[in-house]
């Protein structure tokens, strides 16, 4: 059962897709109260076993209590557990003990501070600092249905093409057809696996949106169709503000068509990002995404099939206001003898310079006509590019999907594109932080996700690597993406490349298989990966469990995600089969009991766990996922009780496929371990 209350005057945010009307009465199990400058704070009691769950997109465990988050849109380089928000804001939390079990959504814009047993172990308190809100109370028998019951009151996930699950080469840097041609070539000419390769800033001409630099890349239709021949996308960035340079047809037509956020004065709000001095489309308003949408057609139109939005928080580097506040800042200190606290005060005033709440606060959107200014509405920027995007993309391939994912996002993004983990580094902590922050994720609707493979900042080691590919098998997005000035971070650069492309090709293998789970998910409102307590509610060890997830039906993933480790372990809540992969025809099938074990498991081995009587399938590899062959099975699994698995097979681009149609059912004889088929 789904209810809503609403606080104060809520601006429309396009989060939900079933209108209800507001209950009269008070809201159950919260304490309402209202503080400074009419914010509203719910503050319940937790009990000692109280586990909470969700909020999408934050550091930590996959249970939340214990930490402040907020929910602010932030361009965070660093990822550490003190980092209160992320890039996206997802404001769903489930509270779930062994007694009661419900959800809250704030479908509120702007800042929310979420105090889960920060201050006090047994108390939240969740606080919206305008009060202006509708709050939306999910009532359900289990985290299951009540996942399911969320994603129906905000929509259906988003579903890329099929080869968006293939293995993504990316790296900042990537400056001309020369250097990704030589990339890709690496990769087929060492059968690594490869479906896509990222083009980040690079490819700009001096970083503006929708260009592309003509010697580098003279002919981005020719080049894509190349690339196509070789069964390999294309996946450019687009960056959300538009660089202010009269001639820029972007910056011409916007200015003409008015498009851009404005200052209280009436005129463009400018800040720095990557190309200089941007001004930034008012995402806001329909008419202003209509507009940038198009921009995205000529790319379309020369073949791509595939975007990333990116620094649409919107991340500013500087403004003008800024630097000459920290300037008069500055001087004021000019001469004077300086103590430690005024010198570390010069240090923070060049240092706050990028994404400061002052900048946030000097400009406005238009919200059904009148001005509302930025912070109000901040969390919902990116939300708002990405919807521009994949409306556009609608109205000029209408039926098919592109790929789409998205750096910043608010819930009803879920609905528009999938969304990256960020700016992660390549460290231990963030590998095991990036399968924490799935089970969130997918319970806030973002199924097409995954991190930085390899780890974006900093310098990757080869075990590292090739432990993080180990949990992307696993992830819808499996990208590698690195930065600029970071060692070189594509396979084929390690000693171990044949470890890391025998990896890859498990994916390829299970490509069919984790589509089908994927779609299946989707379609069914589910999610891909769940916390151990969504499938065994009644067993309070799998409430503490905080480094595997379920996967789709009927399996289970727990990577290695420490260095040097030859093994780990792990807690089976029932008997499952594990199969330790080597590659894509070497593992190991070891049927284990309900209980605690540690499973040895060397630097080029990763274990998939699967449930009695459920499957795993495996196909004949290819490099490409358009060169698999799902006609054909090797059947992994325990079957004591004859079944069938239904195999969701598609076209894989078509928008809005027939589930009844795609599904096959796979008879699932008795057998101990494996068998073949052919379907
Ligand atoms: C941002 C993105 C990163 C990208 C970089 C350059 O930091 O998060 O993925 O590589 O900008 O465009």
């Amino acid at each position: 059962m789904i209810r809503k209350y609403t606080f104060g005057t809520p601006l429309p945010t396009d989060a939900v897709v079933r209108q209800l009307p507001a209950e009269a009465g008070a809201l159950p199990y919260f304490t309402v109260s209202r503080g400074e400058g009419g914010s509203l704070s719910f503050s319940i009691s937790l009990h000692p076993e109280e586990v909470l769950f969700g909020l999408g997109q934050a550091v930590r465990g996959i249970n939340k209590r214990g930490h402040l988050f907020e929910s602010w849109n932030s361009d965070v380089f660093n990822h550490t557990e003190t980092q209160s928000s992320l890039y996206g804001s997802h404001n769903f939390l489930l509270f779930f003990r062994p007694d009661r079990l419900f959800g809250i959504f704030l479908d509120d814009p702007g800042r929310v501070t979420w105090d889960l047993g920060w201050t006090k172990h047994d108390e939240a308190v969740i606080t919206s600092l305008s009060g202006n809100l509708d709050l939306y109370l999910i009532e359900e028998d289990s985290p299951v249905s009540a996942a399911r019951a969320f994603r129906q009151l905000t929509g259906r996930s988003y579903i890329p093409p099929r080869w968006a699950f293939g293995y993504i080469q990316s790296r900042w840097g990537y400056a001309s057809e020369e250097e990704v041609r030589n990339v890709a070539g690496e990769h087929r000419k060492r059968h690594i696996p490869l479906d896509a390769v990222c083009l980040d800033i690079d490819y700009m001409e001096d970083f503006r949106n929708f260009t592309w630099k003509p010697d580098a890349f003279p002919d981005l239709a020719r080049f894509s169709r190349e690339m196509k021949e070789d069964h390999i996308r294309l996946v450019p960035i687009i960056d959300a503000g538009i660089k202010v340079e009269e001639g820029y047809a972007p910056y011409d037509s916007g200015k003409a068509l008015d498009c851009f956020c404005k200052k209280e004065d009436g005129s463009d709000f400018v800040a720095a990002v990557w190309p200089g001095r941007c001004c930034f489309p008012d995402f806001l308003r329909e008419d202003v995404r209509r507009w940038f949408g198009d921009l995205y057609i000529p790319l379309l139109d020369a073949g791509i099939e595939g975007f990333w939005n990116d620094m649409n928080e919107p991340a500013l580097f500087y403004s003008d206001e800024g630097v000459a506040d920290a300037f008069s800042r500055v001087e004021a200190l000019r001469g004077g003898s300086v103590g430690y606290e005024a010198a570390w005060g010069l240090k923070d005033s060049f240092e706050s310079l990028a994404n400061s709440l002052a900048d946030y606060r000097r400009f406005y959107h238009l919200v059904e006509g009148k001005p509302v200014r930025h912070d109000l509405v901040h969390n919902l920027y990116g939300a708002g590019m990405t919807r521009a995007a994949a409306d556009a993309f609608r109205r000029r391939c209408p039926g098919r999907r592109v790929l789409l994912f998205s750096r910043s996002s608010f819930i009803g993004a879920h609905r528009n594109a999938g969304i990256w983990q960020g700016d992660n580094f390549s460290w231990w902590s963030h590998l095991k932080m990036a399968l924490q922050m799935l089970p969130g994720l997918n319970l806030c609707g973002f199924l097409y996700t995954g991190c930085d493979l390899g780890g974006f900042g900093c310098n990757v080691t080869e075990d590292l690597l090739e432990r993080f590919l180990q949990l992307g098998v696993f992830t819808p997005l499996m990208r590698n993406h690195s930065a600029l000035h970071t060692r070189e971070q594509e396979i084929y650069r390690f000693s171990i490349w044949e470890t890391m492309r025998d990896t890859v090709s498990v994916r390829y293998a299970l490509l069919p298989f984790l589509y089908s789970e994927f779609m299946k998910a989707a379609l069914r409102d589910e999610m891909l990966f769940r916390p151990l307590a969504f499938d065994y509610p009644g067993d309070p060890r799998a409430a503490g469990v905080q480094d595997q997830l379920m996967l789709g039906e009927g399996c289970m993933i727990a990577p290695v995600y420490e260095q040097n480790a030859d093994g780990r372990y792990i807690y089976l809540p029932e008997d499952m089969l594990m199969i330790r992969f080597r590659s894509a025809e070497d593992y190991d099938l070891v049927p284990l009991s309900k209980g605690d074990h540690q499973i040895s498991l060397s630097l080029g081995e990763f274990p998939l766990f699967v449930k009695e009587n459920h499957a795993v399938l495996l196909c004949p590899g290819g490099e490409s996922s358009e060169l698999l062959d799902d006609t054909r099975f090797t059947v992994l699994g325990r079957i004591t009780r004859e079944g069938v698995y239904e195999l969701y097979r598609d076209d894989g681009v078509s928008a809005d496929p027939d589930p009844a149609v795609c599904i096959t059912p796979v008879p699932l004889a008795l057998q101990e371990s494996f068998s073949t088929i052919q379907i």
